[in-house]
């Protein structure tokens, strides 16, 4: 058994019939969105915010319908911003296939990451769940700011370290922690027990974003999605801001001057992966990963022991330890 499907164990049923349930919200009448639409659905991910949704909610309670609001609501939103993201940069790649932007264009791939926007809402609005409604939008517009924040800095590369923590809080860990906010709330009205889970979840989401940045310097073959993609779009993460503060002026320059152009050859790639490599840029941000990391086993640690929770440990250590 694969390591999810073993954290999986104890929400197993709630997972299947789940899916289910998010496949039946995409359906229409139009006929290139039905084909797009099935092309999602037989290309799903690893759908880790609907199991973090389910665990949160198990920790704390009784799962219920409105835990499946949430995580059919969640999964619709997280798949709209990828298949927005993959036009924003640029990717042809996702979940080890051709993007929806890729295999047919660009306009087709924003109108289609809108109708699953939509989807998601209207689901949040028959339910009458506006508290979710409302944490989620707050989500959804903290990745805009997010990604619009990280197009700037990549236009400018004059990206800090701070700056980087606080995009990726904004485009990853929001809603991350919508997933453990809205899991609890499902079960639970504990304004206590509300804020811990949303804390758990945010260091869980930056812990999470940092290990896919990890994925850009070290291609093993299995992630889906290119790596070096970062680079090629002029996306500065966490190794390569490191390797930077480490390195001398002349040498900063010099990378700089590749990530600024706007072509760049395999050998230029390969300088930029070594640069990072030899500065200890990804030692550097694997470290801060597993700070995250300890912070939400810390937080962990308040519950009483349970399969849910040993499964939610599992689950971060996943996060930061996966190879997809
Ligand atoms: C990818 O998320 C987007 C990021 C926040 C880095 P996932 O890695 O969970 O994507 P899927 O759903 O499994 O494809
Ligand atoms: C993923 O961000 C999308 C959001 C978090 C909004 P990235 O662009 O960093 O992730 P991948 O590598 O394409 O999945
Ligand atoms: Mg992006
Ligand atoms: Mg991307």
């Amino acid at each position: 058994m694969s390591r999810l499907s073993l954290i999986r164990k104890p929400v197993d049923k709630e997972m299947r019939a789940f899916e289910g349930y998010f496949n039946n919200t995409l359906r229409t009448n139009v006929p290139l969105l039905k084909i797009i639409l099935n092309y999602i659905i037989r290309r799903k991910g690893k759908q880790m915010r609907p199991l973090l949704i389910f665990l949160s909610a198990g920790l704390n309670g009784n799962i219920n319908e409105s835990t499946y609001v949430a995580a059919t609501f969640i999964e619709l939103l997280h798949t709209a911003t990828l298949v927005h993201d993959d036009v924003v940069d640029n990717a042809h790649e996702r979940r080890g296939a051709l993007s929806i932007n890729a295999l047919w264009n660009s306009k087709i791939a924003v109108l289609t990451g809108d109708y699953l926007l939509s989807q998601g809402l209207l689901i949040g609005i028959e339910k009458n769940r506006y508290d979710m409604l409302e944490i989620i939008s707050e989500a959804v517009q903290s990745m805009s700011e997010g990604e619009l924040l990280q197009l700037q800095k990549a236009r400018k590369l004059n990206i800090t370290e701070d700056i980087y923590l606080d995009i990726i809080r904004m485009k990853t860990a929001a809603l991350i922690s919508a997933c453990t906010e809205c899991g609890t709330v499902s079960v639970t009205d504990d304004p206590d027990i509300i804020k811990i889970m949303k804390d758990l979840g945010e260091n869980i989401g930056m812990a999470f974003q940092i290990r896919d940045d990890l994925f850009d310097y070290q291609n093993n073959g299995l992630i889906g999605k290119s790596a070096a993609n970062d680079i090629k779009e002029k996306k500065i993460t966490l190794p390569l801001i490191h390797a930077l503060n480490e390195s001398s002026s002349s040498e900063r320059k010099r990378i700089l001057n590749i990530i600024r152009s706007k072509k760049k050859t395999s050998s230029e790639i390969k300088k930029v992966i070594d640069f990072v490599v030899k500065n200890e840029g990804t030692t550097y941000a694997a470290n801060m990963m597993e700070k995250y990391r300890d912070k939400a086993f810390a937080i962990l640690d308040i519950f009483e022991d349970s399969e849910m929770k040993t499964s939610m440990k599992e689950f971060i250590t996943f996060t930061t330890s996966r190879a997809k």
